[in-house]
């Protein structure tokens, strides 16, 4: 099944969110493995782009096992989004992104992220710039609004596809919701009615299966996936249930830790890859003991021994 999405057909209508702190280029590849459709990056501020901070270069790392891949900016200034548009389209993506959804209070109160959403004339001057100066397509990643009061996703909607966005994925809560509460599948009708361009879906997708219900009940043209792929980047696949065995579970991780070596410097990042490996045993009944000696590790190569040392008493048993 491929996907119609601009110049860029999907093998797969399952698509990993975007999460600062997560989904860096080593877990993008592991989601890419698991058949993930499209993987977007963390979010990456415009200003640091332009003024070429590390830390936004860092971000920027790609490889062409993981494509397509989306790497998404924020801010709130019109022309250096369109200059960060600009540079990011000489890399090797598949297409830009544009935060409309991040609730931070740190981004919000720079009128960038979720701000957008009650700020359609900012909106639409930014998306017009980001298209403009962009090379590769260009999609939206909303919310349902600002708060209960003002749903503005299907006229922002609109005028991200008249400023030329090529997709649109919706976070169906809004700002005030934050990350809890039920999602409104309303408004992503709502919005699918008033737009052309496809439509991705997302929030609170826990397995799989909700995913290709999803597809099947309201028709959008993906399903977008965050914290439900962490720890379980299977959740793509769909070739094993939500609760795969601890071997199974190990294996993915071994493979994590495999791609963080190759792409990333691990010792640096042994909070980060902690973080990631606590999340491979959720539900399991070992799970609380076996995170208490992950938070336990000091170093990443104790982090590593500890993990296969774990895999290889499971394999003996
Ligand atoms: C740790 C974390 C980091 C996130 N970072 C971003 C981000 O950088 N850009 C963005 O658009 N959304 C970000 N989000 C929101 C997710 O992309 C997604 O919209 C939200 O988590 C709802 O989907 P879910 O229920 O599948 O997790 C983040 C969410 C989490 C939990």
């Amino acid at each position: 099944m491929t996907v119609p999405f601009g110049a860029i057909p999907l093998k797969t209508p399952f698509i990993l969110a975007p999460m600062a702190g997560c989904t860096d280029l080593p877990f993008r590849l592991l989601c890419r493995e698991h058949g993930a459709g499209l993987c977007y990056s963390e979010m990456i501020d415009c200003h640091g782009l332009v003024a070429q901070e590390h830390e936004c270069l860092e971000l920027l790392r790609t490889n062409s096992a993981e494509h397509p891949v989306a790497m998404q900016l924020y801010g709130s200034d019109p022309s250096v989004m369109g200059e960060a548009a600009a540079i990011l389209s000489e890399h090797s993506i598949a297409c830009i992104d544009i935060n409309l959804g991040c609730p931070m209070e740190k981004v919000v109160q720079k009128g960038a992220g979720a701000a957008l959403m009650k700020n359609p004339r900012l909106a639409e001057k930014i998306i017009t710039s980001v298209c403009k100066n962009s090379t590769k397509p260009v999609t939206v990643k909303i919310r349902s609004g600002w708060n209960q009061h003002t749903i503005t996703a299907p006229e922002i909607a609109k005028i991200a596809e008249g400023a030329g966005a090529q997709a649109i994925a919706i976070h169906a809560r809004t700002w005030s919701d934050g990350f809890t509460g039920p999602i409104d599948h309303g408004v992503i009708l709502q919005v699918m009615k008033n737009v052309a361009i496809p439509i991705f879906a997302n929030g609170d997708i826990t397995s799989h299966e909700q995913g290709q219900a999803l597809l099947k009940k309201i028709g959008c043209a993906g399903v977008m996936i965050g914290r439900a792929a962490l720890g379980a980047p299977w959740i793509f696949s769909g070739a094993v249930n939500q609760h795969p065995s601890m071997a199974y579970r190990l294996k993915a991780l071994l493979r994590h830790l495999e791609l963080a070596e190759i792409h990333l410097a691990p010792e640096p990042s042994l909070s980060k890859i902690r973080n990631h490996a606590w999340k491979y045993f959720r539900g399991t009944a070992t799970g609380p003991a076996i995170r208490k000696q992950i938070d336990a590790t000091t170093t990443y190569p104790e982090l590593r021994t500890f993990i296969h040392s774990l895999a290889e008493q499971v394999s003996r048993r």
